[in-house]
C-alpha cells in the first residue's frame, strides 16, 4: 500500500475533537498508510528567513503533521492576495471584487515553489500525493520541476467558472495549464467539469481523450466530479453530545410557539447573506402572519477580515439586520438574531434540529456542507425543510430540497413561506430522498472514489506514456 501525502493550505490534527469531517476522513486514510500531511502552520512571522524557514513536524498517531510558517509578505500576497483577492472572487463569479495586483502573483508563485521545495525531501518514490484547493494549483508543476514522478491528484473545493470568467485572471492560461502536471483533477460538480473541459479544449488547444481525459503537447490529465460529502456517523455522534442536546432543548423551549429559520456560514460575500436578510424582510412584508412568529437565526463566523470585501460585507450586514430589527421588532420578538462569532461545532446538530427551515442560499458555492448536515440532523418523523440555492454545488445532488434563486428576493420570500407551511407528508418525503443521497455520497465515498481514480489514472497515464 502506498503512503498517502496530503497537502493543503491549512491543516488540522485529525485526532483533535474540533477536527471537522474532512480532517477526520483524510486522517483515516493517513492513519492507515502511515501518511504525511503538509501545509501552513497558520503562523505568520515578521522576519522570515530567505528561502523559507524550517519544517516543523509532529506525530498524531500514525500520521506525521508537517507545517511551515509564512513570512508576513508571503501571507499578504499569497494568502490574502492571490488566493483570496483573485482566485476566490473570480472562482465565485465576483469579478467586481477581484484585485489583480501583480505583487500577489509573485507571492503565490513563491509560496507554491516554497511548499514544493520543503516537501520534496520528505517524499518517497511510491507516495501518492493529494493536493487540496485553490491556494495550491501550481504545486504539482513545481514538484515536477524538482523531479517528482509520484502520482499527484488535485481536488478543488470551490467552483470552477466558465472560460469567459476565468479569462479575467490575467494569468489564466498559466494557471489552467499547470493542471496538466496532475494525474487527476477532481471537481465538485458536473457543471464544474464541463467548464474545465471546455476551457482546456478551447483555450489550451487540448484534445478530448476517452475516460474524461484531456491532453496537450504530450501531457494529459483526467478531470472528474467527486462531490464532497460529510461524515454522517461523526455528525450523528456529535448530535448525541450534551452540547448538541442542550442547544436543541433550549431552543425548542424558547421557540415552542415560534418558527426558527437557520443560516450558518462563514461571513463571506459568496454566501448570499445580505440577499437572505432582504428575502426575510420581504417575507415579513408580504406574509405578515410571520411577524412575531418567525425568527431568523444567522450565525456568520468571522473570516478573512483583513480583506476589504469582507469588512464591507460586515458593515452592510450590520446595517440590514439593524434596520429589520428596528422596523419590525418589538419588546418580545426580534426578527433577526445575527451572531458574528464562531459557534462550537458540537452545537451545530442541535441548532439544525431545532430549526424548522435552513436557509442555505449562496450566490455561488463549491458544495456547501451545512446543507448536508442539516439533513442528517433532522428528526425523520418531523423533519425541517432545506431551502437551497440553485447556485450551490449541493443543488446538483439535493434535488429534493426547495431550490431557490437568491438573486430573486420575492421568489425567495415565497420559497421560505412555502417551506414554513409545508405539510408533514411532503416534508417527510423530501427528507427521505435527501437523506438517502447524503448517506450514499458521504465523505468516505468521496475519499475512496477519488483515491481509487487517482490510482487508476496514474496507471493509465503510465501505460499511455
Ligand atoms: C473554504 C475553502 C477552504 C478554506 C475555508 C476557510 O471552504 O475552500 O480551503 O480553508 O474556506 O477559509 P480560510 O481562508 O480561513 O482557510
Amino acid at each position: 500500500m502506498s503512503r498517502l501525502v496530503v497537502v493543503s493550505n491549512r491543516l488540522a490534527d485529525p485526532r483533535k475533537p474540533a477536527a471537522g469531517g474532512l480532517a477526520v476522513a483524510l486522517g483515516e486514510s493517513l492513519q492507515e498508510s502511515g501518511g504525511l500531511w503538509f501545509g501552513w502552520s497558520g503562523n505568520v512571522i515578521d522576519e522570515a528567513p530567505t528561502g523559507g524557514g524550517e519544517v516543523h513536524t509532529r506525530s498524531s498517531g500514525n500520521v506525521t503533521l508537517a507545517t511551515i510558517d509564512l513570512g508576513r509578505d508571503d501571507y499578504e500576497t499569497y494568502y490574502e492576495g492571490y488566493s483570496n483577492s483573485v482566485l476566490w472572487p473570480v472562482f465565485h463569479y465576483r469579478l467586481d471584487l477581484a484585485d489583480f495586483n501583480t505583487r500577489y502573483l509573485a507571492g503565490y508563485r513563491r509560496v507554491n515553489a516554497l511548499f514544493a521545495r520543503q516537501l520534496r525531501p520528505m517524499l518517497r518514490d511510491d507516495d501518492i500525493i493529494w493536493v487540496h484547493d485553490y491556494h495550491l494549483i501550481p504545486l504539482a508543476a513545481e514538484l515536477r520541476a524538482l523531479g517528482c514522478r509520484q502520482r499527484i491528484g488535485f481536488f478543488l473545493h470551490v467552483p470552477l467558472p466558465p472560460s469567459l470568467i476565468l479569462a479575467a485572471i490575467p494569468q489564466h492560461e498559466w494557471l489552467m495549464r499547470s493542471l496538466f502536471a496532475y494525474d487527476l483533477v477532481g471537481l465538485q460538480s458536473e457543471a464544474d467539469v464541463n467548464h474545465c473541459m471546455r476551457y482546456m479544449t478551447t483555450e489550451t488547444g487540448a484534445t478530448l481523450q476517452p475516460d474524461q481525459r484531456v491532453s496537450v503537447a504530450g501531457a494529459s490529465v483526467q478531470i472528474m466530479a467527486f462531490p464532497i460529502g460529510i461524515d454522517v456517523e461523526e455528525f450523528r455522534q456529535l448530535g448525541r453530545s450534551s452540547e448538541a442536546q442542550n442547544t436543541y432543548e433550549r431552543l425548542r423551549s424558547e421557540y415552542s410557539r415560534r418558527q426558527l429559520l437557520l443560516g450558518i456560514d462563514r461571513l463571506d460575500y459568496s454566501k448570499g447573506i445580505p440577499q437572505r436578510v432582504r428575502a426575510f424582510r420581504e417575507l415579513l412584508e408580504r406574509y405578515p402572519d410571520n411577524v412575531r412568529s418567525a425568527t431568523l437565526l444567522m450565525i456568520a463566523s468571522p473570516s478573512r477580515d483583513a480583506v476589504n470585501a469582507y469588512a464591507d460585507l460586515r458593515q452592510e450586514l450590520e446595517g440590514l439586520c439593524g434596520a429589520i430589527n428596528g422596523d419590525f421588532g418589538d419588546i418580545e420578538w426580534m426578527p433577526v438574531r445575527y451572531i458574528h462569532r464562531t459557534v462550537a461545532r458540537k452545537r451545530v446538530p442541535g441548532l439544525c434540529r431545532a430549526s424548522r427551515v435552513a436557509l442555505v442560499t449562496p450566490l455561488r458555492d463549491g458544495m456547501n456542507l451545512v446543507a448536508k448536515e442539516y439533513v442528517v440532523a433532522q428528526d425523520p418523523d418531523d423533519p425541517g425543510v432545506l431551502v437551497l440555492s440553485r447556485f450551490a454545488g449541493a443543488a446538483e445532488q439535493l434535488r429534493d430540497a426547495l431550490l431557490v434563486n437568491p438573486y430573486d428576493t420575492q421568489g425567495m420570500a415565497e420559497g421560505i413561506q412555502i417551506a414554513l407551511h409545508m405539510p408533514l407528508e411532503e416534508r417527510r418525503r423530501r427528507h427521505r430522498a435527501l437523506l438517502e443521497n447524503v448517506e450514499r455520497f458521504d465523505i468516505h465515498w468521496w475519499r475512496e472514489s477519488f483515491l481509487r481514480a487517482l490510482q487508476r489514472s496514474s496507471q493509465t497515464s503510465a501505460s499511455a506514456a
